[in-house]
Protein backbone atom coordinates (compact mmCIF):
# COMPACT_ATOMS: atom_id res chain seq x y z
CA UNK A 1 0.00 0.00 0.00
CA UNK A 2 1.61 3.68 -0.49
CA UNK A 3 2.28 5.26 2.17
CA UNK A 4 0.59 8.02 3.63
CA UNK A 5 1.87 11.72 4.32
CA UNK A 6 0.75 14.42 5.81
CA UNK A 7 1.62 17.94 4.82
CA UNK A 8 0.66 20.72 7.27
CA UNK A 9 0.70 24.21 5.81
CA UNK A 10 -0.45 22.14 2.75
CA UNK A 11 -3.05 24.11 1.24
CA UNK A 12 -0.88 27.09 -0.43
CA UNK A 13 2.42 28.04 -1.73
CA UNK A 14 5.58 25.58 -0.80
CA UNK A 15 3.13 22.94 1.16
CA UNK A 16 0.33 22.35 -1.78
CA UNK A 17 3.41 22.22 -4.04
CA UNK A 18 4.98 19.38 -1.90
CA UNK A 19 1.28 17.74 -1.85
CA UNK A 20 0.87 17.76 -5.17
CA UNK A 21 4.59 16.55 -5.78
CA UNK A 22 4.29 13.66 -3.12
CA UNK A 23 0.53 12.96 -5.01
CA UNK A 24 2.11 12.63 -8.24
CA UNK A 25 4.49 10.14 -7.11
CA UNK A 26 2.43 8.00 -5.56
CA UNK A 27 1.84 8.46 -1.70
CA UNK A 28 -1.26 8.97 -0.26
CA UNK A 29 -1.66 12.90 0.88
CA UNK A 30 -3.61 14.95 3.10
CA UNK A 31 -2.93 18.49 3.93
CA UNK A 32 -3.75 20.78 6.75
CA UNK A 33 -4.82 24.23 7.15
CA UNK A 34 -5.77 26.85 9.59
CA UNK A 35 -8.10 29.26 8.80
CA UNK A 36 -7.39 29.98 5.21
CA UNK A 37 -11.10 28.22 4.26
CA UNK A 38 -11.19 29.31 0.85
CA UNK A 39 -7.40 28.52 -0.35
CA UNK A 40 -7.99 24.72 1.17
CA UNK A 41 -11.61 24.70 -0.87
CA UNK A 42 -9.36 25.90 -4.28
CA UNK A 43 -6.45 23.50 -3.51
CA UNK A 44 -8.44 20.68 -2.37
CA UNK A 45 -10.82 20.20 -5.69
CA UNK A 46 -8.01 20.76 -8.24
CA UNK A 47 -5.76 18.99 -6.50
CA UNK A 48 -8.14 16.14 -5.19
CA UNK A 49 -6.49 15.84 -2.04
CA UNK A 50 -7.76 15.98 1.24
CA UNK A 51 -7.69 18.69 3.82
CA UNK A 52 -7.84 18.69 7.46
CA UNK A 53 -8.54 22.34 9.88
CA UNK A 54 -6.36 22.46 12.94
CA UNK A 55 -3.82 25.08 14.67
CA UNK A 56 -0.20 23.27 14.52
CA UNK A 57 0.44 25.69 17.79
CA UNK A 58 -2.12 23.41 19.59
CA UNK A 59 -0.76 20.13 20.93
CA UNK A 60 -4.38 18.54 21.53
CA UNK A 61 -5.56 19.39 17.99
CA UNK A 62 -2.49 17.29 16.71
CA UNK A 63 -2.90 14.77 18.33
CA UNK A 64 -6.46 14.12 16.83
CA UNK A 65 -6.00 15.18 13.35
CA UNK A 66 -3.10 12.79 13.20
CA UNK A 67 -5.67 9.81 14.53
CA UNK A 68 -8.41 11.19 12.49
CA UNK A 69 -6.32 11.48 8.89
CA UNK A 70 -4.47 8.06 9.87
CA UNK A 71 -8.15 6.29 10.22
CA UNK A 72 -8.46 7.99 6.46
CA UNK A 73 -5.40 6.90 4.59
CA UNK A 74 -3.44 5.02 6.84
CA UNK A 75 -0.82 5.05 9.48
CA UNK A 76 1.65 8.34 9.07
CA UNK A 77 4.94 7.68 7.26
CA UNK A 78 5.67 10.27 6.38
CA UNK A 79 5.24 13.83 7.81
CA UNK A 80 6.47 17.37 6.23
CA UNK A 81 6.00 20.06 8.66
CA UNK A 82 5.79 23.24 6.84
CA UNK A 83 3.10 25.49 8.42
CA UNK A 84 4.52 28.53 9.51
CA UNK A 85 3.88 32.21 10.07
CA UNK A 86 6.35 35.64 9.98
CA UNK A 87 5.25 38.76 12.13
CA UNK A 88 8.10 40.61 11.44
CA UNK A 89 9.23 43.65 13.27
CA UNK A 90 12.70 45.04 15.30
CA UNK A 91 13.39 43.76 18.11
CA UNK A 92 12.71 47.00 19.90
CA UNK A 93 9.23 47.03 18.15
CA UNK A 94 8.54 43.48 18.76
CA UNK A 95 5.04 42.30 21.06
CA UNK A 96 5.51 39.66 23.05
CA UNK A 97 2.67 38.27 21.20
CA UNK A 98 4.80 38.98 18.05
CA UNK A 99 7.54 36.68 19.44
CA UNK A 100 5.09 34.35 20.88
CA UNK A 101 3.17 33.59 18.00
CA UNK A 102 5.98 32.72 15.65
CA UNK A 103 7.70 30.08 18.48
CA UNK A 104 4.42 28.45 18.97
CA UNK A 105 3.48 28.18 15.69
CA UNK A 106 7.05 27.49 12.98
CA UNK A 107 8.58 25.58 15.96
CA UNK A 108 6.12 24.30 18.87
CA UNK A 109 3.85 22.88 15.46
CA UNK A 110 7.30 20.87 14.88
CA UNK A 111 7.36 19.13 18.42
CA UNK A 112 3.72 19.29 18.48
CA UNK A 113 3.09 17.09 14.79
CA UNK A 114 6.22 15.34 15.71
CA UNK A 115 5.44 13.73 18.92
CA UNK A 116 1.83 12.63 17.37
CA UNK A 117 3.47 10.90 14.99
CA UNK A 118 6.84 9.28 15.89
CA UNK A 119 5.51 6.51 18.56
CA UNK A 120 4.15 5.11 15.47
CA UNK A 121 6.54 5.51 13.24
CA UNK A 122 8.72 3.76 16.23
CA UNK A 123 6.61 0.82 16.27
CA UNK A 124 6.24 0.85 12.59
CA UNK A 125 9.94 0.89 12.00
CA UNK A 126 9.54 3.33 9.59
CA UNK A 127 9.53 7.05 9.07
CA UNK A 128 10.15 10.01 6.81
CA UNK A 129 10.37 13.78 8.73
CA UNK A 130 11.19 16.75 6.82
CA UNK A 131 10.83 20.28 9.13
CA UNK A 132 10.67 23.38 6.70
CA UNK A 133 13.88 25.51 7.81
CA UNK A 134 14.35 28.56 6.22
CA UNK A 135 17.37 30.74 4.79
CA UNK A 136 16.69 33.44 7.31
CA UNK A 137 17.83 30.75 10.13
CA UNK A 138 21.32 30.13 8.60
CA UNK A 139 21.86 34.02 7.44
CA UNK A 140 19.55 35.66 10.05
CA UNK A 141 17.44 38.30 8.94
CA UNK A 142 16.35 42.58 9.93
CA UNK A 143 13.03 41.95 11.56
CA UNK A 144 12.37 38.34 12.02
CA UNK A 145 14.95 37.43 15.66
CA UNK A 146 11.14 35.64 16.31
CA UNK A 147 11.14 33.62 12.87
CA UNK A 148 15.04 33.35 12.53
CA UNK A 149 14.63 32.04 16.31
CA UNK A 150 12.42 29.51 15.65
CA UNK A 151 13.51 28.18 11.96
CA UNK A 152 17.13 27.96 13.91
CA UNK A 153 15.25 26.17 16.39
CA UNK A 154 14.01 23.57 14.07
CA UNK A 155 17.40 22.82 12.87
CA UNK A 156 18.71 21.88 16.37
CA UNK A 157 15.77 20.48 17.07
CA UNK A 158 15.73 18.03 13.89
CA UNK A 159 19.32 16.73 14.24
CA UNK A 160 17.98 15.44 18.14
CA UNK A 161 15.32 13.89 16.94
CA UNK A 162 17.31 12.43 14.03
CA UNK A 163 19.53 10.72 16.63
CA UNK A 164 17.02 9.66 18.47
CA UNK A 165 15.13 8.37 15.37
CA UNK A 166 18.25 6.77 13.40
CA UNK A 167 18.04 3.12 14.62
CA UNK A 168 14.49 3.17 14.30
CA UNK A 169 14.32 3.01 10.50
CA UNK A 170 13.19 6.94 10.81
CA UNK A 171 15.12 9.86 9.21
CA UNK A 172 14.78 13.77 10.10
CA UNK A 173 15.95 16.61 8.15
CA UNK A 174 15.33 19.55 7.47
CA UNK A 175 14.63 22.55 4.13
CA UNK A 176 16.15 25.87 4.11
CA UNK A 177 14.26 27.25 1.31
CA UNK A 178 15.15 30.80 0.12
CA UNK A 179 12.75 33.13 -0.95
CA UNK A 180 10.45 31.56 -2.39
CA UNK A 181 7.24 33.01 -4.54
CA UNK A 182 4.68 32.37 -1.92
CA UNK A 183 2.29 34.63 -0.54
CA UNK A 184 4.57 34.74 2.63
CA UNK A 185 7.04 36.31 0.53
CA UNK A 186 4.39 38.38 -1.47
CA UNK A 187 3.29 40.08 1.46
CA UNK A 188 6.83 41.95 2.26
CA UNK A 189 7.33 45.41 1.50
CA UNK A 190 7.98 45.29 -2.30
CA UNK A 191 11.51 47.81 -1.90
CA UNK A 192 12.45 45.68 0.74
CA UNK A 193 11.93 42.29 -1.72
CA UNK A 194 13.29 43.83 -4.81
CA UNK A 195 16.62 44.57 -2.84
CA UNK A 196 17.10 40.66 -1.34
CA UNK A 197 16.30 39.40 -5.00
CA UNK A 198 18.81 41.63 -5.98
CA UNK A 199 21.32 39.45 -3.83
CA UNK A 200 20.13 36.03 -4.97
CA UNK A 201 23.17 34.93 -7.77
CA UNK A 202 20.40 32.81 -9.76
CA UNK A 203 18.20 36.41 -9.94
CA UNK A 204 14.97 35.34 -9.10
CA UNK A 205 12.72 33.91 -6.29
CA UNK A 206 12.91 29.87 -5.68
CA UNK A 207 9.33 28.55 -7.20
CA UNK A 208 7.69 26.28 -4.68
CA UNK A 209 7.75 23.57 -7.16
CA UNK A 210 11.49 23.59 -6.85
CA UNK A 211 11.57 23.60 -2.83
CA UNK A 212 8.74 20.42 -3.13
CA UNK A 213 11.16 18.61 -5.35
CA UNK A 214 13.63 18.51 -2.19
CA UNK A 215 11.32 17.25 -0.02
CA UNK A 216 10.17 14.70 -2.24
CA UNK A 217 13.46 13.50 -2.09
CA UNK A 218 14.10 13.04 1.58
CA UNK A 219 11.05 11.36 2.21
CA UNK A 220 11.73 8.39 -0.60
CA UNK A 221 12.85 5.32 0.53
CA UNK A 222 16.31 5.72 -1.31
CA UNK A 223 17.10 8.98 1.08
CA UNK A 224 17.40 6.18 3.86
CA UNK A 225 20.89 6.93 4.69
CA UNK A 226 20.20 10.99 5.03
CA UNK A 227 19.36 12.38 8.16
CA UNK A 228 19.89 15.30 10.62
CA UNK A 229 20.68 17.08 7.41
CA UNK A 230 19.41 20.66 6.84
CA UNK A 231 19.06 20.86 2.68
CA UNK A 232 19.40 24.16 1.26
CA UNK A 233 17.43 25.40 -2.03
CA UNK A 234 18.27 29.02 -2.01
CA UNK A 235 19.24 29.82 -5.66
CA UNK A 236 23.15 30.71 -3.86
CA UNK A 237 21.96 33.33 -1.98
CA UNK A 238 23.92 31.80 1.58
CA UNK A 239 27.26 31.92 -0.86
CA UNK A 240 27.04 35.82 -0.13
N1 LIG B 1 19.05 45.73 6.52
C1 LIG B 1 19.52 46.86 7.09
N2 LIG B 1 18.74 47.91 7.39
C2 LIG B 1 17.44 47.80 7.11
C3 LIG B 1 16.89 46.64 6.54
C4 LIG B 1 17.77 45.60 6.23
N3 LIG B 1 17.32 44.46 5.68
N4 LIG B 1 15.57 46.83 6.39
C5 LIG B 1 15.29 48.07 6.86
N5 LIG B 1 16.42 48.66 7.28
C6 LIG B 1 16.57 49.98 7.86
C7 LIG B 1 15.79 51.02 7.07
O1 LIG B 1 16.57 51.47 5.99
C8 LIG B 1 15.52 52.08 8.10
O2 LIG B 1 16.68 52.82 8.30
P1 LIG B 1 16.61 54.34 8.81
O3 LIG B 1 15.95 54.32 10.15
O4 LIG B 1 18.03 54.77 8.84
O5 LIG B 1 15.78 55.05 7.76
C9 LIG B 1 15.31 51.28 9.38
O6 LIG B 1 15.95 50.00 9.17
C10 LIG B 1 13.85 51.02 9.68
O7 LIG B 1 13.26 50.37 8.53
P2 LIG B 1 11.71 50.33 8.27
O8 LIG B 1 11.21 51.74 8.04
O9 LIG B 1 11.41 49.32 7.21
O10 LIG B 1 11.19 49.86 9.68
P3 LIG B 1 9.81 49.28 10.05
O11 LIG B 1 9.82 49.14 11.52
O12 LIG B 1 8.72 50.02 9.37
O13 LIG B 1 9.83 47.82 9.36
C11 LIG B 1 10.50 45.57 9.03
C12 LIG B 1 10.83 46.90 9.70
C13 LIG B 1 9.12 45.08 9.52
C14 LIG B 1 11.53 44.58 9.48
C15 LIG B 1 10.46 45.75 7.51
O14 LIG B 1 11.68 46.31 7.11
C16 LIG B 1 10.28 44.42 6.81
O15 LIG B 1 9.18 43.91 6.70
N6 LIG B 1 11.37 43.81 6.33
C17 LIG B 1 11.34 42.53 5.68
C18 LIG B 1 11.77 41.44 6.61
C19 LIG B 1 11.92 40.15 5.81
O16 LIG B 1 12.85 39.97 5.06
N7 LIG B 1 10.98 39.22 5.98
C20 LIG B 1 11.01 38.00 5.26
C21 LIG B 1 9.58 37.52 5.04
S1 LIG B 1 9.50 36.10 3.97
C22 LIG B 1 10.08 34.85 4.89
O17 LIG B 1 10.40 34.96 6.03
C23 LIG B 1 10.16 33.52 4.20
C24 LIG B 1 11.51 32.95 4.31
O18 LIG B 1 11.74 31.98 5.03
C25 LIG B 1 12.59 33.49 3.45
Amino acid sequence: MARAAIVTGGVTGIGAATCRALSKAGYRVAATYFKNQGDAEIFSKEAELPTYEWNVADFDACQGGVTEIAKAIGPIEILVNNAGITRDATLQKMTHEQWRSVIDVDLGGCFNMCRAVIEGMRERRFGRIVNVSSINALAGQFGQTNYAAAKAGIIGFTKALALESASRGITVNAIAPGYTDTAMVAAMPPDVLTKIVATVPIGRLARPEEIARGVTFLVSDEAGFVTGETLSINGGKYMQ
